[in-house]
Protein backbone atom coordinates (compact mmCIF):
# COMPACT_ATOMS: atom_id res chain seq x y z
CA UNK A 1 0.00 0.00 0.00
CA UNK A 2 1.49 3.23 -0.48
CA UNK A 3 1.91 5.88 1.59
CA UNK A 4 0.12 8.95 2.53
CA UNK A 5 1.99 11.88 1.11
CA UNK A 6 2.72 14.50 3.29
CA UNK A 7 1.94 16.81 0.66
CA UNK A 8 -1.24 18.55 -0.01
CA UNK A 9 -3.34 16.23 -2.42
CA UNK A 10 -4.50 19.88 -4.24
CA UNK A 11 -1.59 20.39 -6.31
CA UNK A 12 -2.49 20.07 -10.23
CA UNK A 13 -0.17 21.73 -12.58
CA UNK A 14 -1.35 24.67 -14.48
CA UNK A 15 -3.44 24.37 -17.12
CA UNK A 16 -0.76 25.45 -19.85
CA UNK A 17 1.35 22.79 -18.53
CA UNK A 18 -1.60 20.17 -18.10
CA UNK A 19 -1.76 20.61 -21.99
CA UNK A 20 1.85 20.26 -22.79
CA UNK A 21 1.71 16.76 -20.53
CA UNK A 22 -1.43 15.47 -22.14
CA UNK A 23 0.41 16.93 -25.22
CA UNK A 24 3.52 14.80 -24.77
CA UNK A 25 1.43 11.44 -23.53
CA UNK A 26 -0.15 11.43 -27.30
CA UNK A 27 2.19 12.76 -29.61
CA UNK A 28 5.33 11.28 -28.18
CA UNK A 29 7.64 14.31 -27.73
CA UNK A 30 7.55 17.77 -25.88
CA UNK A 31 5.43 20.41 -27.63
CA UNK A 32 8.64 22.80 -28.60
CA UNK A 33 10.73 20.11 -30.12
CA UNK A 34 11.36 20.62 -33.56
CA UNK A 35 7.85 19.69 -35.98
CA UNK A 36 5.90 20.59 -33.35
CA UNK A 37 3.27 23.25 -33.51
CA UNK A 38 3.64 25.17 -29.96
CA UNK A 39 0.67 27.49 -30.26
CA UNK A 40 -0.64 26.78 -26.95
CA UNK A 41 2.71 28.07 -25.37
CA UNK A 42 3.56 31.33 -24.35
CA UNK A 43 6.85 31.81 -24.91
CA UNK A 44 8.15 34.52 -27.67
CA UNK A 45 10.84 34.22 -30.24
CA UNK A 46 14.58 33.57 -28.41
CA UNK A 47 16.28 34.52 -31.71
CA UNK A 48 16.39 37.75 -32.54
CA UNK A 49 13.52 39.66 -34.67
CA UNK A 50 13.63 41.26 -37.61
CA UNK A 51 15.55 44.62 -37.52
CA UNK A 52 15.56 44.20 -33.72
CA UNK A 53 18.64 44.39 -31.17
CA UNK A 54 21.02 41.13 -30.75
CA UNK A 55 20.60 39.17 -27.73
CA UNK A 56 23.95 39.28 -24.78
CA UNK A 57 25.51 35.59 -26.00
CA UNK A 58 27.45 35.81 -22.37
CA UNK A 59 27.85 37.63 -19.11
CA UNK A 60 30.88 38.17 -17.19
CA UNK A 61 30.94 36.52 -13.80
CA UNK A 62 33.17 38.00 -10.94
CA UNK A 63 34.09 36.22 -7.30
CA UNK A 64 31.61 39.13 -6.07
CA UNK A 65 28.94 37.55 -7.99
CA UNK A 66 29.26 34.39 -6.68
CA UNK A 67 28.38 35.59 -2.87
CA UNK A 68 25.03 35.57 -1.41
CA UNK A 69 22.58 38.35 -3.51
CA UNK A 70 21.10 41.09 -2.11
CA UNK A 71 17.14 40.06 -0.69
CA UNK A 72 15.92 42.70 -3.13
CA UNK A 73 17.81 42.36 -6.22
CA UNK A 74 21.12 43.30 -7.61
CA UNK A 75 21.47 47.57 -7.36
CA UNK A 76 22.25 47.85 -10.73
CA UNK A 77 19.49 46.25 -11.89
CA UNK A 78 17.40 47.72 -10.23
CA UNK A 79 18.55 50.96 -11.22
CA UNK A 80 18.40 49.42 -14.81
CA UNK A 81 14.25 49.12 -14.07
CA UNK A 82 14.03 52.20 -12.65
CA UNK A 83 15.15 54.16 -15.73
CA UNK A 84 13.24 51.85 -18.11
CA UNK A 85 9.91 53.07 -16.33
CA UNK A 86 11.27 56.54 -15.84
CA UNK A 87 13.34 57.30 -18.68
CA UNK A 88 10.02 55.93 -21.26
CA UNK A 89 6.80 56.44 -19.28
CA UNK A 90 7.88 59.52 -17.49
CA UNK A 91 7.51 58.12 -13.70
CA UNK A 92 9.28 58.76 -10.83
CA UNK A 93 10.08 55.52 -9.15
CA UNK A 94 13.36 54.87 -7.03
CA UNK A 95 15.38 51.50 -6.37
CA UNK A 96 13.42 51.26 -3.38
CA UNK A 97 10.55 50.77 -5.28
CA UNK A 98 11.93 47.53 -7.28
CA UNK A 99 11.76 44.02 -6.23
CA UNK A 100 13.67 41.90 -8.26
CA UNK A 101 12.46 38.11 -8.71
CA UNK A 102 13.03 35.22 -10.41
CA UNK A 103 10.04 35.73 -12.94
CA UNK A 104 6.73 37.12 -13.12
CA UNK A 105 5.21 34.68 -11.38
CA UNK A 106 7.03 34.15 -8.35
CA UNK A 107 6.41 37.63 -7.84
CA UNK A 108 3.00 37.71 -8.22
CA UNK A 109 2.42 34.58 -6.15
CA UNK A 110 4.22 36.68 -3.09
CA UNK A 111 2.37 39.57 -3.32
CA UNK A 112 -0.95 37.34 -3.01
CA UNK A 113 0.55 35.49 -0.21
CA UNK A 114 1.18 38.39 2.08
CA UNK A 115 -2.49 39.50 1.13
CA UNK A 116 -4.35 40.57 4.28
CA UNK A 117 -7.09 38.51 4.93
CA UNK A 118 -10.21 41.87 4.19
CA UNK A 119 -8.36 42.44 0.57
CA UNK A 120 -10.66 40.87 -1.85
CA UNK A 121 -9.71 39.98 -5.14
CA UNK A 122 -11.64 41.11 -8.38
CA UNK A 123 -10.37 39.18 -11.44
CA UNK A 124 -11.65 39.16 -15.16
CA UNK A 125 -13.50 35.67 -15.85
CA UNK A 126 -10.99 34.79 -18.57
CA UNK A 127 -7.57 35.51 -18.00
CA UNK A 128 -4.27 33.66 -17.11
CA UNK A 129 -4.75 30.34 -16.13
CA UNK A 130 -1.70 30.80 -13.41
CA UNK A 131 -3.59 33.10 -11.91
CA UNK A 132 -6.38 30.51 -10.57
CA UNK A 133 -3.85 28.04 -8.94
CA UNK A 134 -1.92 30.98 -7.50
CA UNK A 135 -5.29 32.70 -6.01
CA UNK A 136 -6.15 28.71 -4.55
CA UNK A 137 -2.77 27.80 -3.67
CA UNK A 138 -2.60 31.13 -1.54
CA UNK A 139 -6.11 30.91 -0.01
CA UNK A 140 -7.06 34.17 -1.72
CA UNK A 141 -10.94 35.21 -1.64
CA UNK A 142 -11.45 36.27 -5.24
CA UNK A 143 -14.89 37.61 -7.19
CA UNK A 144 -14.94 37.13 -10.82
CA UNK A 145 -16.20 40.02 -13.29
CA UNK A 146 -17.70 38.91 -16.01
CA UNK A 147 -15.64 38.88 -19.54
CA UNK A 148 -18.29 37.73 -22.12
CA UNK A 149 -19.27 38.77 -25.96
CA UNK A 150 -21.79 41.27 -24.78
CA UNK A 151 -19.26 43.14 -22.91
CA UNK A 152 -16.31 42.55 -25.87
CA UNK A 153 -14.25 40.75 -22.90
CA UNK A 154 -13.39 44.77 -21.73
CA UNK A 155 -15.55 45.00 -19.03
CA UNK A 156 -15.70 48.52 -17.48
CA UNK A 157 -12.65 49.59 -14.83
CA UNK A 158 -15.41 50.76 -12.67
CA UNK A 159 -16.91 46.60 -13.23
CA UNK A 160 -13.46 45.78 -10.63
CA UNK A 161 -14.45 47.75 -7.97
CA UNK A 162 -17.79 47.59 -7.87
CA UNK A 163 -18.40 47.13 -3.70
CA UNK A 164 -22.42 46.02 -3.81
CA UNK A 165 -22.94 44.04 -1.21
CA UNK A 166 -19.31 44.49 0.90
CA UNK A 167 -19.14 45.72 4.06
CA UNK A 168 -16.65 48.71 5.12
CA UNK A 169 -14.01 46.25 6.33
CA UNK A 170 -13.34 44.85 2.55
CA UNK A 171 -10.71 46.20 0.47
CA UNK A 172 -10.53 45.69 -3.89
CA UNK A 173 -7.72 44.39 -5.17
CA UNK A 174 -7.99 43.58 -8.97
CA UNK A 175 -5.52 41.85 -11.07
CA UNK A 176 -5.55 42.17 -14.34
CA UNK A 177 -3.12 41.58 -17.15
CA UNK A 178 -3.13 44.36 -19.38
CA UNK A 179 -2.32 43.36 -22.26
CA UNK A 180 -4.32 40.39 -21.63
CA UNK A 181 -3.47 36.88 -21.71
CA UNK A 182 -5.60 35.15 -23.26
CA UNK A 183 -7.50 38.24 -24.87
CA UNK A 184 -5.11 40.69 -26.15
CA UNK A 185 -7.56 43.16 -24.26
CA UNK A 186 -5.19 46.35 -23.45
CA UNK A 187 -6.43 49.74 -21.08
CA UNK A 188 -4.18 52.30 -22.42
CA UNK A 189 -4.45 56.10 -22.62
CA UNK A 190 -7.42 57.79 -20.89
CA UNK A 191 -8.98 53.93 -19.73
CA UNK A 192 -5.62 53.38 -17.56
CA UNK A 193 -5.30 56.17 -15.81
CA UNK A 194 -8.77 56.22 -14.97
CA UNK A 195 -7.82 52.79 -13.83
CA UNK A 196 -5.12 53.89 -11.93
CA UNK A 197 -7.39 56.68 -10.11
CA UNK A 198 -9.39 53.92 -9.29
CA UNK A 199 -7.04 51.80 -7.73
CA UNK A 200 -5.14 54.86 -6.08
CA UNK A 201 -8.42 55.44 -3.86
CA UNK A 202 -7.67 54.53 0.14
CA UNK A 203 -9.67 51.50 0.18
CA UNK A 204 -8.52 49.60 -3.39
CA UNK A 205 -5.38 48.71 -4.94
CA UNK A 206 -4.24 46.62 -8.11
CA UNK A 207 -1.96 44.23 -9.37
CA UNK A 208 -1.51 45.39 -12.71
CA UNK A 209 0.37 42.45 -14.45
CA UNK A 210 2.52 43.89 -17.62
CA UNK A 211 4.47 41.12 -18.83
CA UNK A 212 3.24 42.33 -22.22
CA UNK A 213 4.09 46.22 -21.83
CA UNK A 214 5.69 45.94 -25.28
CA UNK A 215 2.88 44.10 -26.92
CA UNK A 216 0.87 47.18 -28.10
CA UNK A 217 0.81 49.33 -31.40
CA UNK A 218 1.94 51.80 -28.96
CA UNK A 219 5.29 50.27 -28.01
CA UNK A 220 4.41 50.34 -24.49
CA UNK A 221 1.88 50.28 -21.68
CA UNK A 222 2.04 50.77 -18.48
CA UNK A 223 -0.06 52.14 -15.61
CA UNK A 224 2.99 53.87 -13.92
CA UNK A 225 2.94 56.56 -16.27
CA UNK A 226 -0.35 57.30 -14.53
CA UNK A 227 0.47 57.05 -10.62
CA UNK A 228 0.27 60.05 -8.52
CA UNK A 229 1.55 58.78 -5.34
CA UNK A 230 2.86 55.29 -5.80
CA UNK A 231 4.28 55.34 -2.02
CA UNK A 232 0.95 55.98 -0.97
CA UNK A 233 -0.84 53.43 -2.67
CA UNK A 234 -1.54 49.81 -3.03
CA UNK A 235 -0.76 49.93 -6.42
CA UNK A 236 1.69 46.79 -7.75
CA UNK A 237 2.95 46.42 -11.08
CA UNK A 238 4.59 42.96 -12.32
CA UNK A 239 7.20 42.91 -15.06
CA UNK A 240 9.51 40.62 -16.79
CA UNK A 241 12.20 39.96 -19.36
CA UNK A 242 10.20 36.95 -19.98
CA UNK A 243 8.19 38.72 -23.04
CA UNK A 244 9.36 41.53 -25.09
CA UNK A 245 12.79 41.09 -23.90
CA UNK A 246 12.55 37.56 -25.00
CA UNK A 247 14.22 35.53 -22.34
CA UNK A 248 12.00 33.60 -20.67
CA UNK A 249 14.95 31.57 -19.78
CA UNK A 250 17.03 33.78 -17.65
CA UNK A 251 14.09 34.12 -14.78
CA UNK A 252 14.04 37.45 -14.32
CA UNK A 253 11.04 39.14 -13.13
CA UNK A 254 9.99 42.28 -10.45
CA UNK A 255 7.45 43.81 -9.03
CA UNK A 256 7.33 47.63 -8.43
CA UNK A 257 5.26 49.14 -5.63
CA UNK A 258 5.25 51.90 -2.52
CA UNK A 259 8.63 51.09 -0.60
CA UNK A 260 6.61 49.69 2.51
CA UNK A 261 5.22 47.09 0.31
CA UNK A 262 8.54 46.32 -1.37
CA UNK A 263 9.98 45.93 2.30
CA UNK A 264 7.61 43.39 2.99
CA UNK A 265 8.60 41.04 -0.45
CA UNK A 266 12.19 41.59 0.56
CA UNK A 267 11.78 40.42 3.96
CA UNK A 268 10.51 37.61 2.50
CA UNK A 269 13.16 36.97 0.14
CA UNK A 270 15.02 37.17 3.08
CA UNK A 271 13.99 34.23 4.61
CA UNK A 272 11.99 32.65 1.40
CA UNK A 273 13.89 32.81 -1.38
CA UNK A 274 17.40 34.75 -0.59
CA UNK A 275 17.64 36.50 -3.75
CA UNK A 276 17.80 35.57 -7.40
CA UNK A 277 20.35 34.51 -9.59
CA UNK A 278 23.52 37.23 -9.83
CA UNK A 279 24.38 35.92 -13.74
CA UNK A 280 20.62 36.09 -14.66
CA UNK A 281 20.64 39.68 -13.01
CA UNK A 282 23.80 40.72 -14.82
CA UNK A 283 22.49 39.67 -18.33
CA UNK A 284 19.09 41.01 -17.50
CA UNK A 285 20.92 44.38 -17.02
CA UNK A 286 22.16 44.23 -20.42
CA UNK A 287 18.97 43.65 -21.69
CA UNK A 288 17.83 46.61 -20.32
CA UNK A 289 20.67 48.77 -21.50
CA UNK A 290 17.69 51.98 -22.87
CA UNK A 291 19.20 52.22 -26.51
CA UNK A 292 18.73 48.60 -26.99
CA UNK A 293 15.20 48.23 -25.86
CA UNK A 294 14.12 51.14 -27.96
CA UNK A 295 15.27 49.03 -30.93
CA UNK A 296 13.46 46.20 -29.14
CA UNK A 297 10.43 48.20 -28.50
CA UNK A 298 9.92 49.01 -32.77
CA UNK A 299 11.19 45.68 -33.91
CA UNK A 300 8.42 43.82 -31.19
CA UNK A 301 5.31 45.78 -32.21
CA UNK A 302 6.26 45.64 -35.90
CA UNK A 303 6.94 41.47 -35.83
CA UNK A 304 3.55 40.60 -33.22
CA UNK A 305 1.64 43.58 -34.57
CA UNK A 306 2.12 42.00 -38.54
CA UNK A 307 1.26 38.66 -37.21
CA UNK A 308 -1.81 39.19 -35.10
CA UNK A 309 -3.15 41.13 -37.66
CA UNK A 310 -2.99 38.42 -39.98
CA UNK A 311 -3.84 35.37 -37.90
CA UNK A 312 -6.82 37.17 -37.15
CA UNK A 313 -7.64 37.52 -40.75
CA UNK A 314 -6.55 33.82 -40.94
CA UNK A 315 -8.83 32.83 -38.08
CA UNK A 316 -11.83 35.17 -39.50
CA UNK A 317 -11.63 33.30 -43.05
CA UNK A 318 -12.14 30.09 -41.54
CA UNK A 319 -15.29 31.30 -40.11
CA UNK A 320 -13.88 31.43 -36.28
CA UNK A 321 -15.42 34.17 -34.01
CA UNK A 322 -12.27 36.48 -33.63
CA UNK A 323 -12.42 38.26 -30.04
CA UNK A 324 -8.31 39.47 -29.12
CA UNK A 325 -7.90 43.12 -28.59
CA UNK A 326 -5.35 45.30 -29.81
CA UNK A 327 -2.22 43.70 -27.86
CA UNK A 328 -0.80 40.74 -26.60
CA UNK A 329 0.71 37.68 -28.83
CA UNK A 330 -2.40 35.81 -28.13
CA UNK A 331 -6.07 35.60 -30.05
CA UNK A 332 -8.92 34.42 -27.96
CA UNK A 333 -11.37 32.97 -30.48
CA UNK A 334 -15.18 31.46 -30.53
CA UNK A 335 -15.30 28.08 -32.58
CA UNK A 336 -17.79 27.77 -34.81
CA UNK A 337 -21.42 26.38 -33.50
CA UNK A 338 -21.19 23.01 -31.90
CA UNK A 339 -17.58 22.31 -31.81
CA UNK A 340 -15.34 21.63 -28.88
CA UNK A 341 -11.99 23.05 -28.01
CA UNK A 342 -11.24 19.87 -25.88
CA UNK A 343 -11.73 17.51 -29.16
CA UNK A 344 -10.19 19.99 -31.45
CA UNK A 345 -7.04 19.99 -28.99
CA UNK A 346 -7.18 16.19 -29.58
CA UNK A 347 -7.57 16.11 -33.02
CA UNK A 348 -4.49 18.90 -33.34
CA UNK A 349 -1.86 16.66 -30.98
CA UNK A 350 -2.02 13.58 -33.68
CA UNK A 351 -0.17 16.49 -35.80
CA UNK A 352 2.16 17.44 -33.39
CA UNK A 353 0.13 20.70 -32.75
CA UNK A 354 -1.92 22.49 -29.47
CA UNK A 355 -4.11 24.69 -28.06
CA UNK A 356 -5.20 26.63 -25.31
CA UNK A 357 -8.99 25.36 -24.33
CA UNK A 358 -10.78 28.24 -23.31
CA UNK A 359 -12.04 26.57 -19.95
CA UNK A 360 -8.71 26.61 -18.70
CA UNK A 361 -8.52 30.07 -18.59
CA UNK A 362 -11.88 30.18 -16.98
CA UNK A 363 -11.27 32.01 -13.16
CA UNK A 364 -14.60 31.06 -12.37
CA UNK A 365 -14.02 26.80 -12.56
CA UNK A 366 -13.62 24.93 -10.32
CA UNK A 367 -9.42 24.19 -9.27
CA UNK A 368 -9.90 20.80 -9.94
CA UNK A 369 -11.59 20.74 -12.59
CA UNK A 370 -14.79 19.05 -11.93
CA UNK A 371 -16.41 17.63 -14.74
CA UNK A 372 -19.89 18.50 -13.39
CA UNK A 373 -19.15 22.19 -13.93
CA UNK A 374 -20.01 23.43 -16.96
CA UNK A 375 -17.41 26.49 -18.10
CA UNK A 376 -18.83 29.26 -20.59
CA UNK A 377 -15.80 28.63 -22.88
CA UNK A 378 -15.88 25.30 -23.86
CA UNK A 379 -15.94 26.22 -27.34
CA UNK A 380 -13.40 29.19 -26.96
CA UNK A 381 -9.39 29.03 -27.45
CA UNK A 382 -6.54 31.10 -27.42
CA UNK A 383 -4.14 30.61 -29.97
CA UNK A 384 -0.28 31.72 -29.52
CA UNK A 385 1.63 33.56 -32.24
CA UNK A 386 4.47 34.13 -29.53
CA UNK A 387 6.86 31.49 -30.30
CA UNK A 388 5.85 31.51 -34.45
CA UNK A 389 8.36 32.75 -37.11
CA UNK A 390 7.08 34.40 -40.00
CA UNK A 391 7.70 31.43 -42.22
CA UNK A 392 5.30 29.28 -40.63
CA UNK A 393 2.31 31.11 -41.37
CA UNK A 394 1.25 29.08 -44.27
CA UNK A 395 1.88 25.58 -42.91
CA UNK A 396 0.17 26.78 -39.80
CA UNK A 397 -3.04 28.34 -41.19
CA UNK A 398 -3.06 25.48 -43.54
CA UNK A 399 -3.01 22.78 -40.75
CA UNK A 400 -5.86 24.47 -38.33
CA UNK A 401 -7.53 24.90 -41.15
CA UNK A 402 -7.44 21.53 -42.55
CA UNK A 403 -8.05 19.60 -38.37
CA UNK A 404 -11.08 22.10 -37.86
CA UNK A 405 -12.58 21.19 -41.44
CA UNK A 406 -12.42 17.63 -40.73
CA UNK A 407 -14.04 17.85 -36.93
CA UNK A 408 -16.64 20.29 -38.70
CA UNK A 409 -17.56 17.74 -40.88
CA UNK A 410 -17.99 14.75 -38.34
CA UNK A 411 -20.01 16.96 -36.46
CA UNK A 412 -22.39 17.49 -39.72
CA UNK A 413 -22.40 13.87 -40.27
CA UNK A 414 -23.23 13.10 -37.03
CA UNK A 415 -19.45 11.41 -36.49
CA UNK A 416 -18.27 13.90 -33.60
CA UNK A 417 -19.52 15.16 -30.04
CA UNK A 418 -20.28 18.48 -29.57
CA UNK A 419 -20.08 21.07 -27.28
C1 LIG B 1 -0.09 37.21 -17.86
C2 LIG B 1 1.30 36.74 -17.58
N1 LIG B 1 1.96 37.27 -16.55
C3 LIG B 1 3.23 36.92 -16.26
C4 LIG B 1 3.89 36.00 -17.04
C5 LIG B 1 5.34 35.76 -16.76
O1 LIG B 1 5.63 34.56 -16.28
P1 LIG B 1 7.12 34.08 -16.00
O2 LIG B 1 8.05 35.25 -16.08
O3 LIG B 1 7.04 33.49 -14.63
O4 LIG B 1 7.39 33.04 -17.04
C6 LIG B 1 3.23 35.37 -18.08
C7 LIG B 1 3.87 34.31 -18.87
O5 LIG B 1 3.24 33.47 -19.45
C8 LIG B 1 1.91 35.78 -18.39
O6 LIG B 1 1.24 35.27 -19.43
Amino acid sequence: MQRDSFLSDDCPPMGIYETLYAFKASFGQFMGTPGTHPWSQGFPLTTPLEGGPPLPSQVRVTPEDRLYPKAWGHPALREAICAHYNGFYGSRIAPENVMVFAGGRPGIYTVLAFLKKHVEVRIGNAEWPAYLDILTQTNTQWRVVPFNEQNGFHPPNAAYFDRAGLNHKTHLFPIISNPGNPTGHTRAGAELEELIALAEQPDNGILLDEAYEMFHPSRGVSGIRYVRDLDESNVFLAGACTKGLQCPGIRIGWIIASKRNIETLANFSSFGMGGVSHPSQLYAVELLEPARVARAREAVERHYGRQRERYGRAFRDLGLGVFTGDGGFYHWLKLPKGLNAGELNRRLFRHGAAILEGRDCDMARPHDKDPRYVSPYLDWMRFSFGPLLPESFDADVALFGKVLNEYRADVEAGRAAVV
